[in-house]
């Protein structure tokens, strides 16, 4: 169950992850009907860049407005670009366990999948698992905001 999570999904991806993400943004809402699910593009298969898509997600992200699920071929060029803004914590999940650690020990914000590595079953399965998976805390906080820090002298020009 479902305890801390924010209550909106923002969806995105670019062309290689089209197909998945019209099936979840099919399947999920059905699956969470207390959950806003919310689909940032592409909108059909033509080629496209992903840092776009990825962008369009991590801003609403980093702005505390919700969290996110992106696609595209392999995973990693959206989680890539996504681990870019401040505020998120992208994880790349391939299989249930790495969506519930990501969760449990990250407080992974975005969820990254690849549809071109992944069946469309398991890529379900592993949307269930990291939506209905809370942080732990405890000593993984005191790492997630040594992220935080770390993000904060990068971009505050620390000398
Ligand atoms: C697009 O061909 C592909 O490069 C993209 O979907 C993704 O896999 C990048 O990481």
């Amino acid at each position: 169950m479902m305890h801390n999570l924010p209550d909106k999904v923002f969806l995105g991806g670019d062309h290689g992850g089209f197909k998945l993400k019209k099936r979840l943004v099919e399947t999920l809402p059905q699956l969470f009907p207390q959950l806003q699910f919310e689909d940032l593009g592409t909108y059909d298969d033509s080629s496209v860049n992903y840092p776009e898509y990825a962008a369009k997600v991590a801003t609403r992200v980093s702005k505390g407005e919700g969290l996110g699920i992106l696609i595209c071929g392999s995973g990693i060029g959206v989680c890539i670009t996504a681990n870019k803004f401040s505020n998120v914590r992208a994880a790349l999940a391939w299989d249930l366990t790495s969506a519930r650690l990501s969760r449990e020990h990250n407080n992974a914000n975005i969820l990254c999948l690849g549809e071109r590595l992944l069946d469309p079953d398991l890529a379900i399965e592993i949307c269930k698992t990291w939506l209905r998976t809370d942080f732990e805390g405890g000593r993984h906080q005191i790492r997630v905001d040594m992220i935080h820090e770390l993000e904060k002298g990068q971009s505050g020009g620390a000398s």
